[in-house]
């Protein structure tokens, strides 16, 4: 299972106190020299943490893969054709949420995501799309064209007994399987840490996940790159 770190926390950091540091773009390199697969970054509306310019340098700077996360508004849309990250992942965006809450509503918004993704794909970037572990929203992101799913694990990290966390473990693994049968290339992501991943790993169609808080969280104490290498070890194992 490969790993994908997202670095928004960094930028969070350096906002809080409205300096030059830490750079984004610095932990992307740490990151990749222990050895992730790819480098994550939210360009949100309100710029609260990763702005412009990181963007521009990670874009530069990146030699894995990066991955925008952004709405599907039209001024993200221009961005990403700007700047042609390597994929481009489609999240709800609320203004006042302190981290993305769910996944994508597919089925309100269809015409808004095939536009989007029509025209991501016409500079060849590839799309993927949040959604929550329900199939429903599998069969609309094949009927969209999507290329990726990454199923939101956010419920399931936030279960606090065994049989709800077996119910949300299991409606992940049954999305997965189905996302992987119809040709969809599946990761996932949210609020996994160093416990948890532990049965998502199991889940063998999920060939990525995506990790923000947990690892910039232990880096604090162990350093970035013991941080990275932890999680590694973990999937490696
Ligand atoms: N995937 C998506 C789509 C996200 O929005 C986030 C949070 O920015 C993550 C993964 C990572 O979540 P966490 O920070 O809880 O590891």
């Amino acid at each position: 299972m490969k790993l994908a770190v997202n670095i928004d926390h960094i930028a969070t950091l350096r906002e809080a106190r409205g300096e030059r540091e830490p750079e984004p773009v610095v932990a992307a390199g740490i990151c990749e020299l222990a050895g992730v697969d790819g480098i994550v970054c939210h360009l949100r509306e309100d710029r609260r943490h990763i702005n412009d310019r990181d963007l521009k340098l990670l874009k530069e700077v990146v030699r894995t893969k990066l991955d925008l996360e952004m709405a599907a508004t039209d001024e993200m849309i221009k961005i990403a054709l700007q700047t042609s990250p390597d994929i481009v992942t489609l999240v709800p965006e609320k203004r006042q949420e302190l981290t993305t809450e769910g996944g994508l509503n597919l089925k309100s918004d269809k015409s808004k995501y095939k536009k989007a993704i029509e025209e991501l794909h016409s500079k060849n970037i590839p799309v993927s799309l949040f959604i929550d572990p329900e199939p429903a929203n599998v069969d609309l992101a094949v009927e969209l064209n999507a290329d990726i799913i990454e199923i939101h694990t956010g419920k399931f990290a936030n279960t606090n007994s065994e049989k709800d966390s077996i119910t949300e473990l299991t409606k992940i693994a049954v999305t997965a399987r189905m996302a992987a049968e119809l040709g969809l290339i599946v990761t996932a992501g949210h609020g996994l840490n160093y416990k948890n991943v532990e049965a998502i790993k199991s889940i063998s169609e999920i060939r990525e996940i995506s990790i923000g808080h947990s690892i910039i969280s232990r880096a604090v104490f162990t350093g970035l790159h013991k941080a990275v290498r932890d999680m590694i070890e973990i999937l490696n194992s």
